[in-house]
């Protein structure tokens, strides 16, 4: 029986990943990479670090560790300019509406991001309260699709993992929770998230008497 619920953040509760996508792209036309869309979505969930070097595999490049680390910052930078005036309009459509009903049914609500700018993003698009526990990228060793986050959702929300549902728009999310022996329920579409037990376009699609009979 499902008693906590974890959220990923970007891409599942807020519309920013088409933001880390653009920022990605700035980087990628600096390098001479050609990235596309279709590349972005090898990117979804992991840590900053390993998106960029699937970045440099692409464009099959190597560059200085000084380098990495400016490319890094400049990213973060072009990221955080985009993502300046984000405010509670960019919720994604019945993210709230689930929140409430989790919150007054009295679910454990865990939020497990990979972003170090996840606080940044909760406090913007003003969600901070709904949780009981928030776990970023900061706080992790070993990135999504590991289960490190997830595992670490469940501690600090005292529950067992076969208890925790994730709600995930990633491939590596979707993984991560598998390998955590939890239930992984994908936001997005089947073909990208085969991995997943169930998968929904949006919250829209999800009952309260489906989450409920978890
Ligand atoms: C994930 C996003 O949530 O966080 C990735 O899906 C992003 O696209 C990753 O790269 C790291 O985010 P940040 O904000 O620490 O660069
Ligand atoms: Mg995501």
């Amino acid at each position: 029986m499902i008693s906590c619920f974890i959220f990923d953040l970007d891409g599942v509760i807020v519309n920013t990943s088409v933001h880390h996508f653009r920022a990605w792209q700035q980087i990628a036309k600096r390098l001479g990479i050609e990235f596309s869309e279709n590349d972005n979505q090898k990117l979804k969930g992991i840590s900053r670090e390993d998106s960029l070097n699937t970045l440099l595999e692409i464009g099959n490049q190597k560059v200085s560790d000084i380098e990495f680390k400016k490319l890094l910052d400049l990213k973060n930078s072009i990221y955080l300019d985009l993502i300046n005036g984000l405010d509670k309009t960019a919720i994604l459509p019945s993210v709230t509406e689930k929140l409430n009903f989790l919150k007054s049914s009295s679910y454990k609500i865990a939020l497990a991001s990979s972003s170090k700018n996840a606080k940044t993003v909760l406090n913007r698009i003003g969600l901070n309260d709904y949780f009981d526990a928030v776990i970023d990228g900061n706080r992790i060793t070993k990135p999504k699709p590991d289960p490190e986050i997830f595992l670490t959702a469940a501690k600090l929300t005292e529950s067992n993992a076969e208890n925790c549902a994730v709600f995930e728009d990633a491939f590596a999310g979707i993984s991560a929770a598998k390998e955590a022996g939890m239930l992984a329920i994908g936001i997005g579409n089947k073909e990208d998230l085969y991995n997943a037990d169930y998968v929904f376009e949006d919250f829209g699609q999800i009952s309260n008497q489906f989450l409920k009979s978890l």
